[in-house]
């Protein structure tokens, strides 16, 4: 399937079965000869050599780092842009991210900044960078006061995804791209619960790909409707700092959800049957929804998310399903809608 994002960068979002395509879609936007794959060590030792051959006719350089959120740092950020400089990248170069969204993250981030941005090619191979963050141009490290908290807006040339990749991908994974997925649900309904039970398929993932296109298309920077994409992610960013990261970020945002149907009900006085019809989406992501830590002390931690303002905390509500609202709102009255 191909779906064309039109932000200030044009690009394409490809997919095919496997990595065999890779190199004649580069070839489409590239013009440098060098590649530096940026992967961590749970997917290079599966894709590594296969994305390698694949790219026949590029010189190709790899940068490996630990798996995981803890890595997404600055020093993984400058070692990259310090591999970048050793071998002489110019800006028609290109770096290729290949794994999740840790690796999307901060390889993006290098792209971003390295001679001031080269070319980037995404590779995502988690179920949640599909469908979420490999699109759509943020990109970041984490610093030790909060998360994404020094990064750049920076779109791709290309996304590119092997759905083979998602053969591998951990159980836990899937779930946990299930909570995004769950997320579109309640932004669109053209994620229909029925296509959600069918589990991950390319459809699945094209749908809420058209949704982030759509949203980043009309809102690049994040300056208003963008923000639609951060439900669930206020209180779930916080509830994944406070678990130290040892709760995934899908897992995270499955229960901020929670919340937030929680919170809208109060808010709009919604009936107990759209209440019921989002607690039944919300099931359909596979991880409990429970907060595993007091309220108080995810409140506290939320005031230091990035998204504050001074008058208050950001908060997307639901005045329905497919009915998104930002509402700014203070810590005294976050914590009536929750209690
Ligand atoms: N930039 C954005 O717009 C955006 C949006 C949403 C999330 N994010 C960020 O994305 C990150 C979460 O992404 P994630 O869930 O992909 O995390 P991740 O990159 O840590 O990947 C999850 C785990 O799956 C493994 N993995 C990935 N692909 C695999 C495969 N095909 N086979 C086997 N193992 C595989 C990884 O090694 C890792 O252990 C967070 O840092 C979050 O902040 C960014």
């Amino acid at each position: 399937m191909k779906l064309p994002v039109n932000a200030t960068k044009k690009y394409d979002i490809v997919s095919f079965p496997s990595f065999d395509f890779l190199a004649v879609e580069m070839k489409k936007k590239a013009r440098g000869k060098n590649v530096l794959i940026v992967s961590d060590d749970n997917v290079a030792p599966l894709y590594l050599e296969e994305v390698k051959s694949a790219l026949s006719g590029f010189f190709v350089h790899t940068f490996v780092f630990p798996a995981g959120e803890r890595s997404k740092n600055v020093d993984t950020y400058l070692k990259i842009v310090g591999a970048l400089a050793e071998n002489g990248f110019v800006r028609q170069d290109c770096v290729l991210a290949l794994g999740g969204g840790v690796v999307g993250d901060v390889a993006g981030f290098a792209a971003a900044t390295y001679m001031r941005g080269i070319s980037f090619v995404q590779c995502p191979t988690s179920f949640l960078a599909m469908i979420d963050s490999s699109v759509g141009g943020k990109t970041a490290v984490d610093l030790p006061q909060g998360k994404n908290l020094l990064g750049a807006f920076y779109q791709p040339d290309l996304v590119y995804i092997a759905l083979k990749t998602l053969s591998t991908l951990p159980e836990r994974e899937v779930r946990c791209g299930m909570g995004e997925a769950v997320k579109y649900a309640f932004l669109s309904e053209s994620v229909t619960p029925e296509l959600l039970k069918r589990g991950v398929t390319e459809e699945l993932i094209f749908e809420c790909l058209k949704i982030k296109a759509d949203i980043v298309e009309k809102d690049e920077f994040d300056k208003g409707t963008r923000a639609f994409l951060n439900l669930g992610h206020t209180l779930g960013h916080a509830v994944e700092k406070l678990s130290d990261y040892s709760l995934s970020h899908g897992e995270c945002v499955v229960k901020g959800l929670a919340k937030i149907i929680d919170m809208s009900v109060k808010k709009f006085s919604l009936s107990e049957e759209k209440k019921q019809k989002m607690i039944s989406l919300l099931a359909l992501s596979g991880t409990e929804p429970t907060l595993p830590f007091g309220l108080q002390e995810v409140l506290a931690e939320t005031v230091h998310d990035k998204k504050r303002e001074k008058s208050g905390v950001n908060f997307v509500l639901l005045k329905d399903i497919g009915k998104p609202t930002s509402v700014l709102l203070t810590a005294e009255e976050a914590e009536a809608l929750l209690q």
